[in-house]
C-alpha cells in the first residue's frame, strides 16, 4: 500500500489513521515514548526540496516507533547524477522497507511506486500534499469534534496543500470553499473527483465571500517551493488573499485559523491572525508527527 495522493485512502482508513494517531499522542502526553513496533524497519526519506516539519516529524516518528530512518538529499544520491528513479525504486526495495519521497513532480513519485516493491509516501509534491491533510483533519476533529458538515474556507493560492485538503474533505463529508485570483485555482482533477464524491467544493474570487461562517480558514504561502522565479508576480496577484483580521471577523466566532507552515507573516497571513487565540497552527505541526505514526504503523507494522 502507498500514499501517493490523499485519495488513495477510504473514509474507513482515515477515521483509523486519526484514532490510531490520537491515542498515540495521548500516550506520548503521557510520557511514552519508545514502543518497539518497527523495530528493525527502516524507511528512506528522499529530499528533492527542502523540509522542516516533514523531515524532522518523520524521522522522530521512527525512532520513537523502535525503528530506523535515512534522510537523503536528491542530490547526494546518483539521482542527482541522472540515474534514473526506476533503478533506485528497485535498489531502495531491497535495502529498506518504506521510502517517502518530496519531489518537484508529482509523476517521480508515481514513478517510484510504480518500480518500487515497498510502500511509497508522498512527503509533497506539485500537486499533492497527503500527509499534511492527514495532520490537518486529525485537527480539524480535536478541535470541532467531527468532520462532516464542517465548513473549510481556503484563501490564497489552491496549491498542492489545497488539493490534498479538497480530497480529504471530499472523502471526510466536510464543505470545501476555495477563494483564489484567476490562473490560482486548485488542480482540476482534484476538484472534479471530490465533486464525484458528493462534496460542496465551491470556488470564487472573493476571500469575504467563501469565509462567511467558516469553522475552518485555512491559507499557505503565496509562492511555494519550485515557484520562486514568479515570486514578484505571484505577490502581486495574490495580494488580496491574505488571511488577516477581516476575513476572521466574518468567519463563525469559533473559527479556527490553519496553515500548513512555514508561514511568511506580512504576505498570506498577519502575524496578528496567526498569533491569535483562533490559531491551531502549532497544534497542526505537532499532528503530523502523530499522524505520521499511525500512517507508518498501517503502512509497515504487518
Ligand atoms: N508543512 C510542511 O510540510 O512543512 P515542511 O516543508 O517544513 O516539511
Ligand atoms: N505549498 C507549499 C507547502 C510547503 C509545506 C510548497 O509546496 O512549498
Amino acid at each position: 500500500m502507498n500514499l501517493i495522493s490523499i485519495f488513495d485512502l477510504s473514509h474507513a482508513e482515515i477515521e483509523e489513521i486519526i484514532e490510531k494517531a490520537k491515542e498515540l499522542k495521548k500516550e506520548r502526553k503521557e510520557g511514552v515514548r519508545a514502543r518497539n513496533d518497527l523495530k528493525g524497519k527502516t524507511l528512506a526519506m528522499i529530499f528533492e526540496k527542502p523540509s522542516t516539519r516533514t523531515r524532522v516529524s518523520f524521522e522522530v516518528a521512527m525512532h520513537e516507533l523502535g525503528g530506523n530512518v535515512i534522510s537523503l538529499n536528491w542530490n547526494e544520491l546518483q539521482l542527482g547524477r541522472g540515474e534514473r528513479i526506476r533503478e533506485t525504486a528497485k535498489v531502495f526495495s531491497s535495502y529498506v522497507d518504506a521510502v517517502m519521497i518530496r519531489a518537484y513532480r508529482h509523476s517521480t513519485i508515481e514513478e517510484l511506486a510504480k518500480y518500487a516493491s515497498i510502500p511509497v509516501i508522498n512527503g509533497l509534491s506539485d500537486l499533492e500534499h497527503p500527509c499534511q491533510t492527514l495532520a490537518d483533519l486529525m485537527t480539524i476533529m480535536e478541535q470541532k469534534k467531527k468532520l462532516a458538515g464542517v465548513k473549510v474556507a481556503w484563501v490564497g493560492d489552491g496549491n498542492n496543500v489545497c488539493n490534498s485538503l479538497i480530497g480529504g474533505a471530499a472523502i471526510t463529508g466536510m464543505d470545501m470553499f476555495v477563494a483564489c485570483p484567476k490562473g490560482y485555482e486548485p488542480a482540476k482533477g482534484a476538484v472534479k473527483k471530490a465533486k464525484r464524491m458528493g462534496c460542496e467544493v465551491v470556488i470564487g474570487n472573493n476571500a469575504e465571500e467563501v469565509a462567511v461562517d467558516a469553522d475552518v480558514l485555512y491559507t499557505d504561502v503565496w509562492v511555494s517551493m519550485g515557484e520562486e522565479e514568479e515570486s514578484e508576480k505571484r505577490k502581486r496577484d495574490l495580494k488580496d488573499y491574505q488571511l488577516n483580521e477581516d476575513l476572521v471577523r466574518v468567519a463563525k466566532e469559533d473559527v479556527i485559523v490553519m496553515h500548513c507552515m512555514p508561514v511568511h507573516t506580512g504576505e498570506e497571513i498577519t502575524e496578528e491572525v496567526m498569533s491569535s487565540a483562533n490559531s491551531v497552527i502549532f497544534e497542526q505541526a505537532e499532528n503530523r508527527l502523530h499522524a505520521q505514526k499511525a500512517l507508518l504503523l498501517k503502512l509497515l507494522k504487518y
